[in-house]
């Protein structure tokens, strides 16, 4: 990825602060630090390759250099938008599937926040606050794709099967794609929190209507998980997953969360 590049590319966007890495840990590490030392709204850092990205629930997340895409985007959030403080995480992959869906390549999103194609995975949302008191100061939403073959984990490193964009058929540039994924999270922006937001997130679930399996991960330094086992219904206004299981309908609130088809 060359840096020149990319600046040109996103000169469109209005970003408030660009940085970019050849190679860094992780950048959803650098944007927090550079969060609270003042970024500006719509900062954004972009690596082309992390030596330590992070998942979901302290999962390893692999980016190989010349293979994947690798962002993370600092966003303020204005008093509405605080309230709905978990979109933030949909947004990411809300805006991932509809600009894979225009391109052909159908695309779903496995709640809370993994993007999959033809059921298998194949981009992650790691969104994480910095907090002032008890308001959400920053949102840092860290987005990774498989772009390339090669970014795809060993299977012995995944949870939950994995594949490419390119092995899936769309061959997209990584800086045409980080494009278009920024003017569309911008574009979904106004929409949090609305009900519109709610439908369209909704509308690309996958395995609605379909047994599911669901677990919350034990908090830090915790062992044992809840699981549910249910069908899909949808979403709460909140961004909250609604299941019927046999004992009734149960509302499983976003955090650390698996979810499998049963
Ligand atoms: C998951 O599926 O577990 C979430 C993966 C999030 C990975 C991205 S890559 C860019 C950003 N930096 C990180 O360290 N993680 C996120």
């Amino acid at each position: 990825m060359d840096e020149k590049q990319l600046r040109k590319s996103l000169a469109d966007l209005s970003l408030g602060g660009f940085r970019f890495y050849k190679q860094t840990g992780s950048t959803n590490d650098v944007a927090l630090a550079w969060a609270t030392e003042g970024a500006a709204d719509l900062s954004l850092v972009v690596a082309d390759e992390q030596t330590s990205g992070r998942g979901r629930s302290g999962r390893r997340w692999l980016t190989p250099p010349g293979t994947a895409l690798a962002l993370s985007l600092i966003l303020h959030p204005n008093p509405s938008e605080n309230f709905h403080f978990s979109h933030f995480s949909g947004l990411g992959s809300l805006a991932l599937t509809q600009i894979f869906s225009e391109r052909g390549l159908p695309a779903q999103v496995k709640w809370p926040n993994d993007v999959l194609i033809g059921g298998r995975k194949a981009a992650g949302i790691l969104a994480e606050a910095v907090w002032m008191g008890d308001q959400v100061e920053s949102v840092v939403i860290g987005i990774g794709v498989n772009v390339l073959p090669e970014s795809v984990p060993p299977s012995s490193e995944v949870h939950f099967p994995a594949t490419s964009i390119h092995s899936e058929g769309l061959k997209i540039d990584r800086i045409e794609l980080l494009h278009d994924l920024l003017s569309r999270v911008i574009s979904l922006r106004p929409q949090l929190g609305k009900e519109r937001f709610i439908q369209a997130w909704e509308k690309s679930l996958a395995f609605m209507n379909k047994t599911v399996q669901i677990w919350s991960e034990p908090a830090a330094g915790q062992t044992g998980s809840t699981s549910h086992t249910g069908t899909l219904l949808g979403l709460e206004a909140d961004g909250a997953l609604r299941l019927e299981t046999a004992s009734g309908i149960q509302i499983i609130q976003f955090g650390e969360i698996r979810l499998r088809p049963v």
